[in-house]
């Protein structure tokens, strides 16, 4: 049977299952190499190899094994952290997909904005410099200034994302990027860049490069609450009009170009200024989270971006015909208070709003919460995804929502509640 071979995959039950469907939508199995256990529906996946895949040679060696027994068309990965890893894969196994040096110009954040600066594109960037010691800070805040944000080049998940309004906020961050509090970090420990904090509106855009053609499949307005960059509101496809949708895509092409991507799905991320200009804030080389690409554009649009992402991963040319014309949106469920999460209670309320599809738990029952800046990622306990005729429709029934919602979390042990969420500007 032709497969195709997913190495780890998103992290939410819902988007996990959605790649395997993809797969069989288009009449492959599926092999999987992940560190643990996904929560697959068992009879939907072939074989899965449980390997530490932060060891390169372990991993390799079992997708080398992996390929000799099945028929491997194509390989892919959901998320930021096994792209290289895959990019190499691929090479090495003579399928299509990013080249590896491409992968690790888009993983890193320095590198990416090197390439658009090579490219003579600095004009679509926030000025940036690299830091990775005292003198390199002192260095860039003074070419760069305040406010600005110092973060990672090399993480993703808006971990360690700080915002820094004078010189004495570095030994906090340093301390929050140490490899042994995250493996992300192993890749550059110490590694950052710091850079003009942006205003305006967030977007992504998300796509595909078909060989070395590029395909917007469409723009995503996004919602981030400071001052953790907390993003926890997505609607597709966007409200900018057709100028503004313009700038975006200008500068989506000259950075897929700029880093060199081929044969990817792509998920780009770019604030609008007040003044109608465009900055990058960074690009992916895999498809887009936050349920946008497994849900949002095929409830919004009725293209199925997972499907032809993998299309675009074993060689064939991706269905991007859009059938109807709807907006779909998730608002995130951000959790009000560290602890033991032991659920949703009483999800009626948002269950019976007009539009709503889907209310899906983004941490396990039992998860310990806690809140960032120590943790970014477990405050965000669910996701609600809504789909109707338009943007404010959306917007309106997705707020009802998180409304509804907030009474109906449940913890293990009494604590104080804490505003997470603090501005609700874009
Ligand atoms: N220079 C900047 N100016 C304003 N906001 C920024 C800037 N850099 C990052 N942010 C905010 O922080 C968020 C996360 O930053 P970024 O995408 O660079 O990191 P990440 O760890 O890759 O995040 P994720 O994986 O969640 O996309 C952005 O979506 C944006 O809202
Ligand atoms: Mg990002």
């Amino acid at each position: 049977m032709p497969s195709v071979l997913f190495v780890n995959t998103r992290r939410s039950p819902l988007e996990v299952n959605a790649t395997a469907l993809a797969a069989h939508r288009l009449g492959y199995e599926v092999v999987v190499l992940a560190d643990r256990e996904p929560p697959y529906a068992r009879e939907l996946v072939a074989e899965t190899r449980i390997v530490n895949t932060f060891d390169l040679s372990a991993a390799r060696e079992a997708a080398l094994d992996l390929s000799r027994r099945h028929d491997i068309r194509g390989v892919l990965t959901w998320g930021d952290r096994d792209v290289e890893f895959v990019a190499d894969l691929t090479t090495e196994l003579g399928l299509p997909g990013l080249p590896p040096a491409a992968a690790r110009t888009v993983r890193n954040k320095f590198l990416t904005r090197e390439a658009l600066t090579a490219a003579g594109r600095p004009d679509l960037m926030p000025r940036y410099a690299l830091v990775h010691d005292e003198d390199s800070l002192n260095r860039a805040a003074a070419h760069v200034g305040y406010p600005a944000v110092l973060k990672p080049t090399g993480a993703s998940g808006s971990r360690g994302i700080h915002r820094v309004h004078g010189p004495d906020e570095y030994g906090l961050l340093r301390s929050f990027t140490r490899p042994e509090r995250d493996p992300i970090f192993r890749a550059r420990p110490g590694e950052l860049i710091y850079e003009e904090l942006l205003g305006g509106t967030e977007h992504s855009v998300e796509g595909l490069v078909v060989g070395d053609e590029i395909r917007i499949v469409g723009i995503t307005d996004k919602w981030v609450a400071a001052p953790y960059s907390i993003e926890y509101l997505q609607i597709h496809p966007t409200e900018l009009d057709r100028e503004q949708q313009q700038a975006v895509e200008e500068l989506t092409a000259r950075t897929v170009r700029a880093t060199g991507m081929r044969d990817c799905a792509f998920h780009l991320e770019c604030r609008l200024l007040p003044d109608g200009t465009v900055r990058l804030l960074e690009i992916a080389g895999r498809i887009g989270g936050g349920y946008i690409t497994s849900h949002l554009i095929p409830l919004a649009t009725g293209i199925d971006f997972y499907a032809a992402a993998i299309a675009v991963a074993t060689g064939n040319p991706p269905d991007l015909e859009p059938r109807s014309n709807l907006h779909a949106g998730s608002r995130q469920l951000i959790s009000p208070r560290a602890g033991t999460f032991t659920g949703f209670t009483g999800l009626n309320a948002v269950l019976e709003l007009p539009g709503v599809e889907h209310v899906a738990l983004d941490q396990a029952v039992g998860t310990r919460v806690a809140l960032p800046p120590e943790d970014y990622m477990s405050c965000v306990l669910g996701s609600v995804v809504a789909r109707r005729g338009g943007h404010a429709a959306v917007h309106e029934v997705l707020q009802q929502a998180a409304q509804a919602a907030a009474p109906a979390f449940a913890f293990a042990e009494p604590g104080e509640e804490q505003t997470v969420l603090t501005a609700h500007a874009r």
